[in-house]
């Protein structure tokens, strides 16, 4: 969802699979805390007693240590050696992906796998009818990507969640809660960012299924390969009602050096860039060619007439 790639965690001279230290296990405690607040501000009774019941530090072993050590754990789960790699529906994803499945249902979440590999887990509350809130990020990776890429969102989300189900408080939420773990967001393989979530907010046009990755399987015959049949029908049940959500959340890793050189700890988007992928073909004679002077091209698209 919040992807740059080219400003991804994946730049060369980064060590891969970076391991925790001590600072930033310190923010991410504070950083799933906030998550904690977030979540329980849907709280059914919303006592504040209850809130300043959990003590920050009466979880690190879940918000901190454990967090740290999943975060470790998916960032080896590769379809290669040596650095991280994690494309749409690859054996790697597969077992993230399941990993994942695990882990929520760990915090106390039902489970299931939708027909684009989404995972999903959800806990309904006090109040079913209530629109729901929704928590993500995408398991797939870049070609080479750092740890907290995507991985920080989800694991953040069923940390916190988890935190709440010790506590006896998920039952108690006054709307559904569900985190989804996207399956493709980074595009890698079929070249076609987004799969996951812009499937279930249902602005994936069908002819998708139909488009090839490198070595010509199409996306439907991916998903067979994985006991996952798509038809057209139940391709545009993936949408999401609009009227069934309240709110989305996404906790990410900066895709930049601001926050770092600042020495800020979090920061909230008030927007995020949208990216648009196009390829152009252009056909004509050869005397379109930039080679040939401008004067003598029979189409001067590129430069302006002299
Ligand atoms: C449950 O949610 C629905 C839809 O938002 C709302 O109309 C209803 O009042 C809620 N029920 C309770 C008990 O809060």
């Amino acid at each position: 969802m919040a992807a740059m790639p080219s400003l991804h965690s994946s730049s060369p001279n980064q060590t891969h699979m970076p391991i925790f230290t001590y600072h930033s296990s310190i923010f991410f405690l504070c950083l799933l805390f906030h998550l904690i607040s977030i979540v329980a501000s849907a709280h059914f009774y919303s006592d504040v007693e209850d809130m300043e019941g959990i003590k920050i530090d009466l979880f690190p072993e879940v918000l901190r240590d454990e967090a740290v050590a999943r975060l470790n754990e998916l960032g080896k789960i590769s379809d290669t050696d040596g650095y991280l790699e994690r494309t749409y529906m690859s054996p790697a994803s597969i077992r993230a992906s399941n990993l994942i499945r695990g882990w929520m249902e760990e915090a106390g979440l039902r489970t299931w796998v939708d027909l684009m590999g989404n995972v999903h887990g959800r806990v309904e509350g006090m109040n079913t009818s209530a629109k729901a809130l929704l928590i993500g990020s995408h398991l797939d990776t870049v070609i080479d990507a750092g740890i907290f890429d995507g991985a920080l969102g989800i694991v953040s989300a069923l940390s916190a969640l988890k935190v709440l189900n010790i506590n006896g408080q998920l039952g108690k939420l006054r709307r559904p809660v569900e985190v989804i773990a996207f399956s493709d967001e980074e595009g890698v393989r079929f070249q076609s960012t987004f799969l996951g979530s812009a499937a279930l907010a249902g602005i994936l046009p069908v002819s998708v299924l139909q488009i090839q990755d490198k070595s010509g399987v199409t996306l439907q015959n991916v998903l067979k390969e994985n006991s996952i049949e798509i038809s057209d029908e139940s391709f545009f049940g993936l949408k999401y009602d609009p009227e069934a959500v309240w709110g989305y959340i996404e906790v990410h890793i900066e895709q930049g050096p601001v926050l770092e050189s600042v020495g800020l700890p979090l920061g909230v988007v008030k927007g995020i860039a949208g990216q648009t992928r196009l390829k152009i073909y252009f056909s004509g004679p050869a005397s379109l060619m930039l080679t040939l002077e401008a004067n003598y091209r029979m189409v001067n698209i590129f430069d302006p007439p002299l």
